[in-house]
C-alpha cells in the first residue's frame, strides 16, 4: 500500500512572516488530516519559524536543496546533518531549477541521495524531460538515463526510502499540465524501471510523484491514475486556498 505524499515546493518565495502565516492557516486546516503525508519545503532560512509553527502537526518540513558533504570549506552550502538538526524530514533533490540553474548532474543528485540517506532525510529525486525530448521522441530515454544515473547503486533497502517526483520540465511553472495519461504514462515507465532493477516487491512501495502545474482543477484525475501517488506542487503551493484544496482534491486515495 503506498501513503499519498503531496509536498509544496516555495522555490526562492515567502519572508519568514509570509511563511509563518502560510503554515499556520495549513496547519489548523489539516489538523484531523492523517490518510495522507503533506509536507512544506520552505527556503532554508525559514526552516526553523515553519517547523515550530508545525511542531506535533501532522505536516513535515522539506528542504529544497542539500550538499553532499558534511561539512568543511564548502562556502554557501547546506548540509544534511544540519538540516537534521532543524527537524528536516525531506529534502528535494535534482529539481529540474537546479538542473537547468546550477548545474546539477546526475552524479551530484546521487551523491546528494546518498548524503540525504545517510542521515534519515527522504530524497524527492526530480526526473523530467525537456519539450525537445518529448517532441523527439526521447521522453523514455532521459527518464531512464536520469533514474540510472541518479539512483546508481542503491540497495533494494535504500530505493525503498526515497521518492521519485515526475515533472516534465515543460509543465514547470508554465499553466502546461502533462494529461492525466501522459503522466502515467511516465510513472508506469518509471515503475517497470524499478521492477526491472529491484523486483516487484520493491517497486511497488516506491512513491512516484508528478509534478509541474499542478491545481485544484487537475490533482483528482492525476491522482486516479495507478501510478501516480502525490504530487510536487510549485506555484499553487504558496497561497494556503490552492494548496488545501489540492490536499482535499487528492486525499482518500491509497494505492
Ligand atoms: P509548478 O512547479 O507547480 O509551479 O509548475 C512544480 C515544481 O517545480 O516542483
Amino acid at each position: 500500500m503506498r501513503r499519498s505524499i503531496i509536498a509544496g515546493n516555495w522555490k526562492l518565495n515567502n519572508t519568514e512572516k509570509e511563511a509563518v502565516a502560510l503554515v499556520t492557516a495549513l496547519r489548523n486546516v489539516f489538523i484531523d488530516l492523517t490518510e495522507l503525508d503533506i509536507v512544506v519545503c520552505p527556503v532554508f532560512t525559514a526552516i526553523p519559524v515553519v517547523h515550530d509553527v508545525l511542531f506535533e502537526s501532522n505536516i513535515a518540513v522539506g528542504a529544497q536543496d542539500l550538499y553532499w558533504e558534511d561539512s568543511g570549506a564548502f562556502t554557501g552550502e547546506v548540509s544534511a546533518p544540519l538540516l537534521k538538526e532543524l527537524g528536516v524530514k525531506y529534502v528535494i533533490v535534482g529539481h529540474s531549477e537546479r538542473r537547468q540553474l546550477f548545474g546539477e548532474t546526475n552524479q551530484t543528485v546521487n551523491k546528494k541521495i546518498c548524503a540525504a540517506l545517510r542521515y534519515g532525510l527522504t530524497p524527492i529525486v526530480c526526473v523530467g524531460e525537456v519539450l525537445q525530448e518529448r517532441e523527439g521522441n526521447k521522453t523514455f530515454d532521459t527518464i531512464e538515463t536520469q533514474c540510472k544515473e541518479s539512483l546508481a547503486g542503491l540497495t533494494a533497502e535504500e530505493i525503498k526510502k526515497i521518492i521519485i517526483a515526475y515533472e516534465p520540465v515543460w509543465a514547470i511553472g508554465t499553466g502546461k499540465t502533462a494529461t492525466p495519461q501522459q503522466a502515467q504514462e511516465v510513472h508506469q515507465f518509471i515503475r517497470r524501471w524499478l521492477v526491472k532493477m529491484y523486483q516487484d516487491k520493491v517497486a511497488m512501495t516506491i512513491r512516484i510523484q508528478y509534478g509541474g502545474s499542478v491545481k485544484p482543477e487537475n490533482i483528482a484525475e492525476l491522482m486516479a491514475q495507478p501510478d501516480i501517488d502525490g504530487a510536487l506542487v510549485g506555484g499553487a503551493s504558496l497561497k494556503a486556498d490552492t494548496f488545501i484544496q489540492i490536499v482535499r482534491n487528492s486525499s482518500g486515495i491509497l494505492k
